[in-house]
């Protein structure tokens, strides 16, 4: 069964339609992307999918359940997620906890031990600002799979970083999926990144967006490096510029 499902999600802003009958699914650990240029309404699916934005028409389901316009079932980061200027790291990355009413010693003594696995380990007393762009990220996807082991919302999580960075925080993040399995839907405009790192890719285009094409990115996990050099890899990068034009 699948883990989270959307049928049929249309949304309007102001009258006009933004999205279009939008049908997609995610199984239980995959990571898939949703990958268009920007304006394509790719937040407003996550919006809706979040429960944020109620969809004109369609349903979401998680585990079969209607979850429509309801808050709190999947953990999403937002496009520019920002970690709290004047909050430690840990206390940052604790919040989910806290928001559920956790303690905060208890919180932090949770969340402790996943710094070690995120690359984060001598951080907890430190403050955003002290932290590389990469850290800082690595920081604010561990806080959001602290908000819900179930299903992750990841809106281009890494588009703000140079590209150096970005090539590592990927086999990174490669990584880390192997060990937690989350399922996770991932936004993103960038090809390479979406061909690296998903099961499958969802193709988003036009005005209203709508799926165009489903992609399945046939590469056994945990990926080589060499992945993105491969015949493999250029013929998917081939085959997604075109159905992009
Ligand atoms: N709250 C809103 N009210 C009105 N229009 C919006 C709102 N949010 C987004 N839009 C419009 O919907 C379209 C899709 O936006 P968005 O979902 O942010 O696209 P993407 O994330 O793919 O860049 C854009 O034309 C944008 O201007
Ligand atoms: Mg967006």
């Amino acid at each position: 069964m699948n883990k989270l499902t959307t049928k049929n999600i249309t949304v309007f802003y102001d009258g006009s339609k933004v999205i279009d009958d939008i049908s997609i699914e995610l199984r239980q650990g995959e990571i898939v992307s949703i990958l268009g240029v920007s304006g394509v309404g790719k937040t407003t699916l996550f919006n809706v999918i979040s429960g944020l934005v109620m969809p004109d028409s369609g349903t979401v389901e998680l585990d079969g359940k209607n979850i429509t316009g309801t808050t709190g079932n999947v953990s999403y980061m937002l496009q520019k997620d920002l970690l709290l200027p004047y909050k430690t790291i840990i206390d940052n990355v604790s919040l989910p906890l806290i928001i559920r009413g956790e303690k905060k010693s208890k919180a932090r003594e949770y969340t402790a031990k996943y710094f070690e696995e995120f690359g984060l380990s001598g951080t907890e007393y430190k403050y955003p600002r002290q932290l590389s762009g990469g850290m800082r990220q690595r920081a604010a996807l561990l806080r959001t799979y602290l908000f819900s082991n179930q299903v992750a919302l990841l809106d281009e999580p890494f588009s703000a970083l140079d590209n150096i960075t970005k090539g590592n925080m990927h086999q990174w993040y490669l990584q880390v999926m192997e060990q937690i399995k989350l399922s996770t839907f991932l936004i993103t405009h960038d090809i390479d990144e979406a061909i690296l790192l998903s099961d499958r890719i969802y193709i988003i285009a036009g005005k209203p967006g709508k799926i165009t094409e489903e992609i399945i990115i046939d590469e056994a996990k945990p990926r080589h490096k060499d992945f993105i050099v491969s015949e493999n890899f250029m013929n998917y990068k081939k085959h997604i510029i075109k159905s992009l034009e």
